[in-house]
């Protein structure tokens, strides 16, 4: 295993630096600490668009190695963008992905549907025309969608471009899956050609960054997106093992999982953190060109583990859950701020129904491979996976091992303190 070293950091702490591919067989013990450094953050259909809290496709490519086989059936219940299943599939294990929002089952589906090349290369070659053609008098201002503060997340120039651009792949004479792909393109481009931060998770105007963008930023971007990705799709097409299934139910929530019991047998997951990344209003602007929302978030939000949207009458009272360490941060943080203790507590409600039901889902000898953070809140630190493990044995699951995954490079960006060094990997036996 000449890719492994082991390291000391700025603390003095042991880890173990793996380079690359994570070997199957890879020696771990209960507490370690790796520092695994991807080199495929991009490859294939991975890197067409970001994603906060995104996996790096070595760590689920290696647990499932490590814990399944081929053609058998696995599960991610907070899939994302998907990351989970592409791995499945290039192991050639099926795979399901559940997510309630409906841009990252699209952007999931997208990078698990294969595309002939002479499909692809003829609409690129098609709507790279098209943007030598471009002139503003071809768009019509009623053709702009409608949404809120549009005029302030972006200049006229630029949405006239992504109009015009939005139409072109419309109006494209093809499969449903080459115009998708397309659309992936276009929004792979949104954040970096609106007025919002690129960097930051949160969808905000900082005048400060003093960010400037420039009539035909749009069409180049596009062009430049569309030049890298289809190669990566043709690449990926040319991988596919045709009798794999690869399936992004629409009408399920981690917290419901409407699958026989024993269907599974692996899931591999990275819920999202308490109190960290609104997942909607991450990708409201993408959302909004690809008409998957329209007005308010709201209704979404409220969907997701973790959430902010709570009601006042919800956090009057204390709330506990029965595991003494997570009771004393949550009674320290309502004492500051009953409001995030609520938040926090309901995280944990959430995730106990999500174990509970993944424990049903797997088989016997199935594994629950859950990746989780910590984080802080209003000072507190909220550690989640020292909490998750009771819950689980609650449940019925053994804790068969888990090991830390240091964190060097992370789309999420937050305030100095609040930011997570270390991810939990928590291998959790039914
Ligand atoms: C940390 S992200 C997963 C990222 C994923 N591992 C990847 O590589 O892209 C967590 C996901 O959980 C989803 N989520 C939140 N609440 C959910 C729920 N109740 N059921 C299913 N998915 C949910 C969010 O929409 C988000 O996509």
């Amino acid at each position: 295993m000449d890719n492994i070293t082991e390291i000391v950091n700025d603390f003095g702490e042991s880890i173990i630096r793996v380079d690359g591919d994570i070997p199957v067989n890879l020696p771990t013990k209960d507490g370690d600490r790796f520092l695994f450094i991807s080199h495929d953050q991009s490859i294939l259909t991975h890197g067409l668009h970001k994603y906060p809290a995104k996996f790096f496709p070595e760590l689920p490519r290696w647990l499932i190695k490590r814990y399944s086989q081929e053609d058998d059936w696995i599960l991610d219940p907070f899939a994302g963008s998907g990351t989970t299943n592409v791995e499945a599939l290039l192991s050639r294990r099926n795979s399901v992905g559940i997510d309630v929002d409906p841009f990252s089952r699209f952007i999931s589906k997208v990078k698990v549907t294969p595309l002939a090349e002479k499909e692809l290369k003829l609409a690129q070659k098609v709507l790279l025309d098209a943007i030598l053609d471009y002139r503003p008098s071809l768009v019509t201002e009623s053709d702009f969608p409608d949404f809120p503060y549009r005029d302030n997340w972006f200049n006229k120039e630029i949405l006239l471009e992504l109009t015009y651009l939005r139409k072109q792949i419309q109006s494209l004479s093809t499969t449903d899956g080459v115009k998708d792909f397309f659309k992936i393109c276009l929004s792979s481009i949104i954040r970096a050609v609106s007025n919002a931060d690129d960097n930051c998770t949160r969808t905000v105007i900082r005048k400060k960054l003093g960010k400037l963008i420039r009539p035909s930023d749009a069409l180049n971007r596009f062009a430049k997106a569309v030049l890298t990705k289809v190669p990566k799709m043709v690449a990926f097409s040319g991988n596919y093992p045709a009798h794999i299934i690869t399936d992004f139910p629409e009408d399920m929530d981690a917290r419901n999982i409407k699958y026989e019991r024993n269907y599974f047998d692996l899931a591999v997951t990275s819920p999202p953190y308490v109190n960290a990344v609104d997942y909607p209003r991450t990708h409201q602007l993408e959302m909004y060109w690809l008409g998957f929302a329209q007005d308010t978030l709201t209704p979404l939000k409220k969907q997701n583990v973790g959430t902010e949207s709570v009601s006042a009458s919800d956090y009057k009272i204390l709330h506990e859950i029965g595991i003494p360490e997570a009771d004393r941060v949550m009674t320290n943080i309502f004492e500051i701020d009953p409001r995030r203790a609520f938040i926090a507590f309901k995280y944990l409600e959430d995730m106990r129904k999500n174990l509970s039901e993944v424990y049903k889902a797997l088989r016997d000898g199935g594994r629950y491979v859950v990746v989780v953070g910590n984080n802080r809140i209003r000072g507190h630190l909220f550690e989640n996976w020292k909490y998750l493990m009771p819950i689980a044995e609650d449940i019925g699951f053994e804790i068969e091992t888990y090991f830390g995954s240091e964190i060097i490079n992370h789309f999420v960006k937050m305030p100095r303190k609040e930011r997570i060094h270390t991810d939990w990997i928590l291998v959790l036996k039914k």
